[in-house]
């Protein structure tokens, strides 16, 4: 049985006041919450109050991005120690927003998947094709290739941390969600991918979560699909009523 999980990017949005009283207020709505998993992704600048709120509850913290090197000369980044440190247990990498805002390719992908993975993080590795590429017939291909390229060099033990999130691109911020039939057949895909690559074993844990436009309106339908197991949402997470809501799906 793979566990659900919901997970809020929320991009950036909020400040740390903001963010605190988020958590503050979700914390008693989620508290009986067993059938999921649930996760906040905050900016990194409110990561260690939003920790400090989140003590002894069941919502995990993750940051948004990390720098694969330990420290060093990198203006701006952020290492795998210290969102740790930080209070993460969760990193999202590779998210269509870097890809194409900020240049990240598979190999970048590869290197901060493998630090986030020695720092004992669980990392929730993006993958997802564009409008154009979905129109060209080229999202098999583009998903083996951010699959393999971002992956690349783990062992099956590693990969064993390792939460997967389908992102089209075209989906994500435009209201336009996949149907759920289509995003199951990508998750389809990427879990073939997973066997092949690490075995049937990692094939059946491996847990890869649907991002875009995810809504309380169509959650439901998308966790009914057996290939997709959980949600990464960005626009609807920022409200505690929508987050609650796409959260307790099944209810
Ligand atoms: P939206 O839910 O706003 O479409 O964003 C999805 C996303 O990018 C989550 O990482």
């Amino acid at each position: 049985m793979r566990k659900p999980v919901i997970a809020g990017n929320w991009k950036m949005y909020k400040t740390i006041a903001e963010a605190v009283e988020f958590v503050k207020r979700l914390r008693p709505l989620v508290a009986r919450v067993e059938h999921c998993e649930i996760v906040v992704a905050p900016p990194f600048t409110a990561l260690r109050a939003v920790c400090d709120a989140l003590r002894g509850s069941n919502i995990g913290l993750a940051a948004q991005d990390l720098h694969w090197e330990r420290e060093g000369p990198y203006t701006g980044d952020v290492s795998a120690s210290m969102i740790r440190e930080a209070g993460c247990t969760y990193v999202i990498i590779g998210h269509s927003e870097r890809r194409h805002g900020h240049g990240e390719t598979d190999a970048m992908v590869n290197r901060k998947v493998k630090a986030a993975v020695a720092e004992g993080l669980t990392p929730i590795v993006c993958v997802g094709e564009t409008l154009a590429e979905r129109e060209a017939g080229k999202t098999l291909e583009v998903l083996a290739r951010q699959f393999e390229g971002g992956l690349a060099g783990l062992t099956a033990q590693e990969f064993s941390r390792i939460m997967m999130a389908y992102e089209p691109v075209w989906a994500i911020g435009t209201g336009r969600t996949a149907t759920p039939q289509l995003a199951a057949e990508s998750h389809g895909e990427l879990r073939r991918l997973v066997s092949l690559r690490f075995g049937e074993a990692a094939g059946k844990q491996v847990r890869i979560l649907y991002g875009g436009s995810v809504k309380p309106e169509n959650i439901g339908g998308l966790m009914a699909e057996e290939q997709i197991d959980g949600a990464l949402v960005g626009g609807a997470s920022l409200a505690v009523d929508s987050f609650t809501a796409i959260v307790n799906y099944r209810l």
